[in-house]
């Protein structure tokens, strides 16, 4: 584990071993055994898992101190929630994050953020956030914006807000080696770079050209980098996308002798490298909460364990391959699994050109994804929505508006999660663990525990073999009903995504919205899949889906109970939040 960014393509390949992300934790489910174990060292750390014998497993540490965590549990969850006790949990998030975000490293006006915006809502598209890569920043220097392209950012998110759409800028450390600029000089004066063993500001190549590296080791270097972010949020800016924080370097990597001076305790690359994105993380997460009161919105593309506590994150560079939509789904359960629930990959592909029928598959298959992002390089193709036929379209808007409805059930997610670590999106294992048929299941997944998800993500696949665990399920589409613990055979045309409703399940849904309203619907809908049982009952969070007075109480937790023939009872859990549902709706499937 070595925070990398490596742009080969990301497939089983012998020479292909780190990614962005060090999460040193694994967990181990043997018969009806399960532990976890938390390798707590941000050195380079090695994972042989069975490789040089298949009798045992082993890892290792170039340096440091072998201090592990043993986690003892009956299930799977026992496990995640012992890990995330420790190391922390996601915070809930603003409610607008859980919307759709369009993002590609190209957009370069004011003018075509504009007509992207528009483009939305002429093609009839929900939209909430529109990500400004690093095209926006004047000559790639972080913390400024360029004024011929960009002459009036304050105007343009005033616009895009009246319109429901927030922006999110890209801030990567690499600062700009420029005299004159304040970010070089002010990190000079104070010697807030990291350093060459004998003492000089050390000097690689990133976007900027010449760059030097903050040292987030510093408290003082993260106040100061996190009273930065004031400079974007004075000027509308909704969130903070920190990237290339590995640190990726394009003049070699940084030896592992450059020094990062601490506040008091001098310490090498090779001990802060892994740890690097998650430091830069806090720096902007502490920031925004300082400088606006919210809850902050950070995406970072490098991990360490316990980064879930600042940010979100994305899976990094991908392409626009079908063997990229396939890992895509344990990638993110994996991450889930390893603390990290506020996650998704760049849908449709990051590198590469994607074409109708790969965004069609991608956008069903990320369309329960914690962060539900379209994304793509400067040279690829262009990938919104309407860039091709209206079948992919219509499919695109289908799936963005399914994730719309039931955005309150990913919410009352995060406010489980928040208390427990469980992941927003989980592999069957996690709730079918005596099954074995679901214990290596890649291409499936549960949102929550009840709605189950198979995407196709295979070119040219018109059915889908999927594995039901037992029980009732209740197929999404057409409301047949149909008994687990076995495969079936589902029709998946290009535009099915196959999607099922765990039997007597409540679940919560919005009417049609376009953008996440501040505080949420108005409008309640319970949808009820009722099977086997009299009755289901389900509790509800409901707060300002903006800061942080829920901390003081100010929320409310509704706990409803449906019976067979649609009566609906409403009790209050927990009343502290002034804003209650104008309608409650309930639909009986
Ligand atoms: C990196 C990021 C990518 C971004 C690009 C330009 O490759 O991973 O998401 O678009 O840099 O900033």
């Amino acid at each position: 584990m070595w925070n990398t960014d490596n742009p080969d393509p990301h497939v089983e390949n012998p020479t292909f071993k780190a990614l962005y992300k060090s999460i040193p934790f694994f967990i181990a489910l043997r018969n009806d055994c399960v532990y976890g174990i938390f390798f707590d060292n941000h050195f380079k750390t090695n994972f042989d898992m069975g490789y040089s014998s298949t009798d045992y497993y082993s890892f290792g540490a170039a340096d440091g101190e072998l201090d592990y965590f043993f986690f003892y549990g009956d299930t799977i969850a026992d496990i995640i929630s012992q890990y995330t006790a420790l190391t922390g949990r996601c915070p809930l998030p603003q409610l607008w994050t859980l919307g759709y975000h369009q993002s590609r490293w190209g957009y370069s006006s004011q003018q075509e953020v504009l007509d992207l915006a528009q483009n939305f809502i002429d093609n009839d598209l929900p939209c909430d956030v529109i990500h400004m890569d690093i095209d926006y920043m004047d000559n790639y220097k972080v913390f400024t914006v360029d004024k011929n392209r960009f002459p009036d950012l304050t105007a343009l998110s005033d616009v895009l807000h009246q319109k429901g759409i927030r922006l999110v800028t890209i801030i990567d450390p690499g600062t700009k080696v420029e005299n004159g600029y304040h970010m070089y000089e002010e990190g000079i004066k104070n010697n807030y770079f990291a350093q060459t063993p004998d003492g000089e500001v050390y000097e690689n190549v990133v976007w900027p050209g010449d760059s030097v590296f903050p040292d987030y080791t510093s408290s003082i270097v993260r106040n100061w980098w996190g009273s930065q972010t004031k400079f974007l949020l004075d000027q509308g800016i909704s969130g903070i996308w920190n990237d290339m924080n590995e640190p990726a370097s394009f003049r070699g990597p940084l030896p592992d002798d450059v020094v990062f001076p601490g506040d008091d305790m001098p310490r090498q690359h090779k001990e802060v490298h892994n740890v690097f994105g998650h430091l830069m993380a806090k720096a902007t997460y502490e920031g925004i909460k300082k400088n606006s009161g919210k809850r902050p919105f950070v995406i970072t593309r490098a991990c360490y364990s316990g980064t879930q506590k600042y940010s979100t994150a994305w899976t990094g560079d991908n392409q626009s391959i079908w063997a990229h939509l396939k890992l895509s789904i344990p990638q993110l359960l994996n991450l889930g699994m390893s603390g990290m629930p506020f996650v998704g990959t760049d849908i449709g592909g990051f590198g590469s050109n994607t074409n109708p029928e790969l965004l069609s598959r991608w956008i069903q298959a990320s369309c329960f994804a914690p962060l539900f992002r379209n994304h793509c390089a400067k040279f690829s193709r262009c990938q919104e929505p309407w860039q091709f036929d209206k079948q992919t379209l219509d499919i695109y808007r289908t799936y963005v508006r399914l994730r719309y409805r039931f955005i309150p059930y990913l919410y009352d997610l995060f406010y489980e999660e928040s208390r427990t670590g469980m992941p927003i999106i989980r592999p069957l294992v996690m709730h079918y663990q005596s099954d074995p048929e679901v214990r290596e299941c890649n291409d499936e997944y549960l949102v929550g525990d009840r709605i189950l998800v198979a995407p196709v993500t295979d070119q040219g696949v018109h059915v889908k073999a999927v594995y039901l665990p037992q029980g009732t399920w209740i197929d999404y589409w057409t409301k047949e009903r149909i008994s687990g613990g076995k495969y079936i055979l589902r029709d998946a045309p290009i535009d099915v995504c196959p999607i099922y409703i765990k039997g007597d399940s409540i679940i919560p849904a919005w009417p049609q919205l376009d953008h996440i309203p501040d505080g949420g619907s108005e409008e309640l809908i319970l949808e009820y899949y009722p099977a086997s049982a009299d009755s289901s009952k389900y509790v509800h969070y409901q707060d300002n889906g903006a800061d942080f007075a829920y901390e003081a109480g100010e929320y409310n937790l509704y706990r409803f109970r449906a019976d067979k023939d649609g009566e609906l009872s409403v009790s209050m859990e927990h009343e502290g939040y002034e804003h209650h549902y104008e309608t409650l709706r309930v639909e009986v499937y």
